[in-house]
């Protein structure tokens, strides 16, 4: 059954492990925080186990250090059939300061619930927006796919072998 919960946060220290030479998260690692906030959403939205399908428009804007308090948030901004798009910020801060978030990392990413017996995509909950701000995401949302799927096209095409 649907829990229908259309916003998750993580909220954690970054670790000393999650830092690369230049003493700045590495890319990878905030992919993964990515990755795992948009499978708990999918998730708790669908009630479904679901599977990355794809990840667009991200951008690295500022960096995280060790030890600073991030946020990671994913909200449901779009579902098709199976599909569950999530617009996701990646914000950090020093844990000492009481203010002064910044955006460190946005995108958008896209899970596709799958039936438990034969692992195809299965329907999941529509959601519909409700406010202008809501109809400005779902069509950033799907700006967003149709870029990465042209891109995916001309990629193919350009490809050798
Ligand atoms: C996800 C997967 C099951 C989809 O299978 P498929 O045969 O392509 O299924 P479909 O063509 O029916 O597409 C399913 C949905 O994915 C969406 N989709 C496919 N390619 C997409 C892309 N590039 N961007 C956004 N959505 C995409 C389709 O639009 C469709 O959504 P809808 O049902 O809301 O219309 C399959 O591609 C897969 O198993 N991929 C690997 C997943 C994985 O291992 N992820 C990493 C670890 S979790």
């Amino acid at each position: 059954m649907s829990g229908e919960q259309r916003e998750l946060t993580f909220r954690f220290l970054a670790e000393p492990t999650d830092v690369n030479y230049g003493g700045k998260v590495h890319g990878g690692v905030v992919m993964k925080w990515i990755d795992q906030v948009g499978y708990a959403a999918a998730v708790g939205w669908s009630g479904r186990y679901s599977v990355t399908v794809a990840v667009g428009g991200i951008r690295f804007v500022s960096p995280i250090r060790t030890s600073d308090l991030v946020t990671v948030t994913a909200k449901l901004v779009y579902t098709g059939t199976s599909s569950m798009h999530f617009a996701v910020d990646v914000r950090a801060r020093d844990p000492m300061q009481e203010s002064g978030d910044r955006l460190c990392t946005h995108c958008v990413i896209v899970f596709v619930a799958l039936d438990a017996v034969e692992g195809k995509p299965i329907a999941v909950p529509a959601w519909k927006p409700v406010d202008d701000d809501d109809c400005r995401l779902a069509e950033y949302a799907t700006k967003v796919m149709a870029l990465s799927k042209d891109i995916e096209q001309a990629v193919a095409r350009l490809r050798p072998g």
